[in-house]
């Protein structure tokens, strides 16, 4: 096959990719090794910022998001007992929207599919070739295990925290933060039990009360990293839960039937640069950012966004040097995103080894950001998404 752009890699962010150059009159081929129905059954974040959302009703990937999501004005921040209000509305003007990724990838697929995309499934032994010569390409077996070889002029990995096609940047620096903990997460059959998403900080570590439809919730809280789904019973999840949420101002935890639990992984990393002569990295394949405050997924749509219009200025208008925006038109949010998952992480979670002070600290950081309308702007700004760069 031949084609313009071949993209490693068929999740949001090589869909998206897909998508925004179909509408710059830009041929692509995007495969992935999972199929259809995994990507579409692999829970992830539920949270966009206003420009994801806008992104997918103006491109007419799909209003859907309109009518089946919820749009939240804010969150709370609950500490010692009590939840605080973060109105993002009233503070920067700005809300985001409730749908989960799940429901992003599904409608990126329908829409690729109603404009003729090509998309491959199901592929195995998928290798990129020739990344810096002038007809770079993808090897790999279709579903039946049939060879093929695609080629075209950019190569784009969009394939994920175990990209394969990142190892091809052979020049890379890499930036990384562990964390000592990672996220137990549920999916639950109850009714919500608040408009808007909560996140607490407990001594006991941090927990947030996240959202679905009106019948299925997502909840989350902090645990060990090497943490045994098959060591918490329902009894004992809801018992660590309401543990954790508990306070005197009258919030109550509805409880429900658990219908999956898993343990989340938790770290940052970036990749720099995000190009090596006619591949580029996109997405988490360049970086990660711990869970908390949801910017996974944003940050991909920003960098395909950002990615699409430099493809267009080198193929459409034959401007080669554009390729050299990338890294640094990407990376200034990326960094934005990565101090911000960050500092929502470490002003929420308990961490083993906090003494006294730091557990203080961490109340006044808390009762600083919630308390003055200076501090909850900057969250607020940087939940709902900077404005475009
Ligand atoms: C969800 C996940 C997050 O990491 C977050 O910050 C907010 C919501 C979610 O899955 O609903």
């Amino acid at each position: 096959t031949r084609t313009q752009v071949g993209i490693v890699g068929a999740g949001p962010a090589g869909l998206m990719l897909a998508h925004l150059l179909h509408r710059a009159g830009i041929d692509s081929v995007a495969v992935d090794s999972r199929s259809r129905e995994e990507i579409e059954h692999t829970h992830r974040a539920g949270i966009l910022e206003r420009d994801s959302v806008r992104m997918l009703v103006d491109t007419d990937v799909s209003d859907r998001v309109l009518r089946e999501g919820y749009q939240h004005e804010g969150i709370a921040l609950r500490f010692n007992g009590v939840s605080h209000r973060i109105d993002f509305q009233d503070l920067v003007g700005a809300s985001v929207w409730l749908y989960p990724q799940t429901d992003v990838f599904v409608d990126l697929a329908n829409a690729r599919d109603r404009d003729g995309g090509d998309v491959r499934f199901g592929v195995g032994d998928t290798r990129v070739v020739d990344t810096t010569s002038d007809r770079p390409g993808i090897l790999c077996t279709d579903a039946d295990g049939v060879e093929q070889e695609i080629r075209c002029d950019i190569l784009v990995g969009a394939d994920g925290s175990r990209s394969m096609t990142r190892h091809e940047v052979t020049d890379r620096r890499q930036y990384h933060r562990e964390y000592p903990f990672a996220w137990f997460g549920i999916l639950c059959e109850a009714p919500p039990s608040a408009p808007e998403l909560i996140y607490t900080r407990s001594d006991r570590g941090f927990a947030l009360i996240s959202q679905r439809t009106d019948a299925i919730q997502r909840m989350y809280f902090q645990c060990p990293p090497d943490e045994k789904v098959d060591d918490w019973s329902s009894d004992r999840i809801w018992g660590e839960l309401q543990t954790r949420l508990a306070g005197e101002d009258g919030f109550s935890l509805k409880e429900g039937r658990i219908l999956e639990k898993s343990v989340l992984p938790f770290r940052s990393f970036v990749c720099e640069p995000m190009r090596y002569g006619n591949l580029l990295l996109a997405g988490d394949a360049a970086h990660t950012v711990p869970p908390t405050g949801a910017k996974g997924l944003n940050l991909a749509l920003a960098d395909v966004r950002v990615l699409a219009e430099v493809l267009e200025q080198v193929i459409v208008r034959g401007k080669r040097e554009a390729l050299d925006d990338y890294t640094p038109r990407a990376l200034a949010r990326v960094w934005k995103a990565q101090h911000f998952s960050y500092w929502m992480t470490t002003m929420l979670h308990a961490s083993g080894d906090a003494s006294e002070f730091d557990v203080r600290r961490q109340l006044g950081e808390l009762e600083a950001v919630t308390g003055s309308a200076h501090g909850a702007a900057y969250l607020a700004e940087a939940y709902t998404g900077w404005p475009r760069a």
